[in-house]
């Protein structure tokens, strides 16, 4: 959610931002801007749309020399996206002049920017925008006594809200400001060079060391350092870590898009996510993470798994799998509505925050609440010293690499993985026999193999997509398990096609839904070999009989399904517990085929962003 991308060293800053906000505008991409200062001073260049845009309009201009700058891909909160409320923002009565020269990008919201506007408008400040940033470049300004640092410290302990910011200053042209609170920002660190991002993918380019900044923290750079501060100046050291991937993990690498890179890569992100945690010798799970809370895990009373989107629907999975293999009383909430609902939180209970991200502001607020209220708390996580990381007691981290795409994917396969475990983990210390958790495992490893053969389906479900993508209505259905992978796949085909489908238990269809159905309309059943899999065949025979097609995701070997089908994906047949992470797979392959038939732009679906860092 909004991208911010910021340098200072000895290389033109130009191309390092634009490559960055490439990098980074999977997280918003409404409109861009970049502000750089040089001899010249400042000069600042917006635009509505994509990056590739401002890159066209920097390409028209003259070459804006200088080698510290700050640039930003946005997201729109206040104010509509529109060159004017494109950031960088300033002080000045125009642009990039006036005022003492300041600019500076924001992520996040400043809650009470309209009282604060109150205040600068009876200062006599001109808002050019209707952004909730423009009215912090304006504090800054107004608290500006000839050091940026100290008026950057104070105008931010006059704000609520959640910001990761960087600020540069005309009038001191060898210093760039960035804080941060609540929104995500890391400093990379290379030689007489400092790359400030969002992310460390538009940092890994440059250099390997980063630090991530802490809440409330203040950074002051220079050409050849750097200090770290509180807001109430205090100084703090920074723990410089090497980022874990490489840039290979972040390019495209011959595919068209991200997401079917993505999709493509599950069987080796599972790899990657098992390797190490399972003793095939002992038939254990090897869980460094959690392992030093084994005795609240194993004695809870209650585990609530919290998240939003895709890894709701795993945090949904999550409950099936641990109730079946802990016996521990398990449920999921919406981290967003467990937040707001005075949620009981008893002794023994034990939150689990889902995330790829980890920064994603729901959820982080909902597990800052249960904590309040005295749970446990654990991270599953993908991005390693994310917030959600960094605030969980303990926790797993997925280790399926980066995810650029904005729907998720192997993200989700590798929670599903975590889940199964945390619930082998935990079932064995209590009612599983070591007979039945060996095979579970043995099953789980040869999962990647078996990821292979339904991501092998691709080109037969492009076929497939290509007779019903011009339906604007569509339903998933699935029962136990199989029901939040039916949301899943709804959740997929609406975010980038943008086709109208729900999805629900397919119980449920007959109390309402099935009014929907006339003929032709696709019903996509997920209909593996399970416990419930002869009343999914009734219901089955309910859309058919209303003229409903019905699209099936079934298990190897069935011979009954493929009469009852219009088109059918079979899968390989594995324990009911591990399906998921396989019916998924034709379910992204289908609206992914979808979305690039309807000639959508796969990555960045409309209004949508990677990281929803605001509530
Ligand atoms: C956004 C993304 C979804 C994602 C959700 C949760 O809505 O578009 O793909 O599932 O956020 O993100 P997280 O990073 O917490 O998993």
């Amino acid at each position: 959610m909004c991208g911010i991308v910021a340098y200072i060293g000895r290389k033109p800053a130009v191309p390092i931002l634009l490559e960055g906000l490439k990098r980074l505008e999977y997280r918003g991409y409404d409109s861009a801007g970049i502000a750089v200062l040089g001899q010249c001073g400042l000069s600042v260049v917006k635009a509505l749309g994509r990056v590739r845009r401002l890159e066209s309009l920097l390409e028209e201009r003259p070459p804006l020399a200088g080698s510290l700058g700050i640039a930003h891909t946005r997201w729109a909160t206040h104010g509509e996206p529109s060159d004017r409320n494109a950031h960088p923002h300033t002080d000045g009565p125009t642009e990039d002049a006036g005022g003492h020269g300041i600019a500076l990008i924001h992520n996040g919201i400043i809650e009470n920017h309209a009282s604060l506007k109150r205040y600068l408008l009876e200062k006599g400040h001109v808002f050019r925008s209707e952004t909730d940033t423009e009215v912090l470049v304006h504090l800054v300004s107004e608290l500006y006594q000839g050091d940026i640092e100290n008026a950057v410290r104070s105008a931010l302990r006059e704000v609520t809200g959640a910001y990761a910011i960087a600020v540069l200053c005309e009038e001191e042209p060898d210093r760039l400001v960035v804080a941060r609170k609540g929104s995500p920002l890391m400093v990379g660190v290379g030689k007489d060079e400092y790359i400030v991002a969002s992310d460390s993918s538009a940092i890994v380019a440059h250099t390997t060391q980063a630090f991530t900044l802490d809440d409330y923290t203040v950074a002051t750079l220079t050409r050849d350092s750097f200090r770290t501060t509180t807001l109430d100046n205090v100084p703090i050291t920074p723990e410089i870590r090497e980022l874990e991937f490489s840039l290979e993990q972040i390019e495209l690498g011959g595919f068209e898009h991200f997401m079917l890179k993505e999709i493509a890569e599950q069987p080796h992100a599972l790899r990657q996510c098992l390797k190490g945690r399972i003793d095939t010798r002992e038939g254990q799970v090897v869980l460094g993470g959690v392992s030093q809370y084994a005795r609240e895990l194993v004695r809870a009373r209650r585990i609530v798994f919290l998240g939003q989107g895709t890894a709701l629907h795993a945090g949904m999975i999550s409950e099936y799998i641990i109730e079946d293999l802990a016996k521990i009383p398990a449920e999921y909430d919406f981290a967003s509505e467990f937040r707001y609902r005075n949620p009981l939180v008893e002794e023994g209970t034990i939150v689990v925050a889902i995330s790829q991200s980890g920064e994603t502001a729901d959820t982080l607020a909902a597990l800052r609440e249960a904590k309040a209220r005295g749970a446990l708390a654990l991270g599953i996580v993908n991005v390693v010293g994310s917030s959600i990381a960094r605030e969980t007691d303990a926790g797993v981290y997925l280790r399926v690499g980066p995810e650029i795409g904005v729907a998720s994917t192997k993200a989700f396969v590798g929670q599903l993985a975590v889940a199964t475990l945390l619930g082998a983990f935990i079932g064995r210390r209590r009612f599983l026999s070591q007979d039945v958790v060996s095979r579970l495992l043995d099953e789980l490893q040869a999962m990647p193999d078996r990821l292979e053969q339904a991501v092998a389906l691709s080109d037969h479900i492009r076929e497939a997509a290509a007779r019903y993508v011009d339906r604007e209505n569509w339903l998933f259905l699935g029962r136990g398990c199989n029901y939040p992978v039916a949301l899943e796949g709804a959740l997929k085909l609406k975010e980038i096609s943008y086709i109208h489908a729900e999805g629900m238990p397919a119980a449920e269809m007959k109390h309402g839904p099935i009014a929907l159905i006339d003929e032709g309309m696709p019903v996509v059943f997920v209909a593996t070999h399970n416990s419930q899999y002869e009343k999914v065949l009734s219901n089955i025979e309910e859309v058919r009989s209303r003229g409903g097609h019905v699209i099936a995701v079934a298990t190897e070997g069935d011979t009954h399904l493929p009469s009852l089908c219009e088109e059918i994906f079979f899968v390989p047949d594995v324990p009911e517990q591990l399906q998921p992470m396989l019916t998924v797979v034709p379910l992204q392959l289908l609206a992914y085929h979808a979305a690039v038939l309807r000639g959508k732009d796969v990555d960045k679906p409309r209004n949508l962003a990677k990281s929803v860092t605001v509530e």
